[in-house]
């Protein structure tokens, strides 16, 4: 399934905003607002200008990639297509299913990443080699 994958699985996910003279607040319930469970959440911050992070795939893991402050750009691949999306609002996340390769780059200075994760941190569901990548993709080079 996750050798199949393509961009078209992935996409922005808008979460609800509930509004109120106090400000917002953004929920987030596992298995309904998102398509699976959350067994981790971490967050990139601080990240130096210029940085790029990610630059990796996963063979089993769904994520969820929000910029709760600031923006980034997150790029995807799916061996065949790359798609780039701005994310500058906390209450859109995007969806990265099992199988697309992903970097995260341009991130604005006092941004934060958070991301949602359907597994806990597993060194050996990471594909770091983009042509391990498109090998596990059966993409020819
Ligand atoms: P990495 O996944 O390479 O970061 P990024 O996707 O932002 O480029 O992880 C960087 C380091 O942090 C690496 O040594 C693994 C460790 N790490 C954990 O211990 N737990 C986690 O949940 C994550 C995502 C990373």
């Amino acid at each position: 399934m996750n050798r199949i994958t393509t961009l078209d699985d992935c996409r922005i996910i808008n979460l609800r905003k509930i509004s109120d003279v106090r400000g917002n607040l953004t929920p987030i319930e596992a298995n309904e607002d998102i398509p699976f469970g959350i067994k981790r959440v971490y967050y990139l911050y601080d990240v130096p200008g210029g940085e790029c992070r990610g630059g990796h795939a996963h063979k089993a893991l769904y994520q969820l990639i929000l910029a709760v402050s600031g923006s980034f750009t997150v790029t995807l691949d799916d061996g065949k297509k790359r798609n780039s999306f701005m994310l500058n609002r906390p209450y859109q996340g995007l969806l990265v299913v099992p199988g697309i390769w992903r970097t995260l780059e341009n991130f604005s200075s006092g941004s934060v990443c958070l991301v949602m994760a359907s597994e806990k941190y597993d060194e050996n569901d990471y594909i770091r080699r983009y042509d391990e990548y498109l090998f596990f993709k059966n993409v020819s080079i």
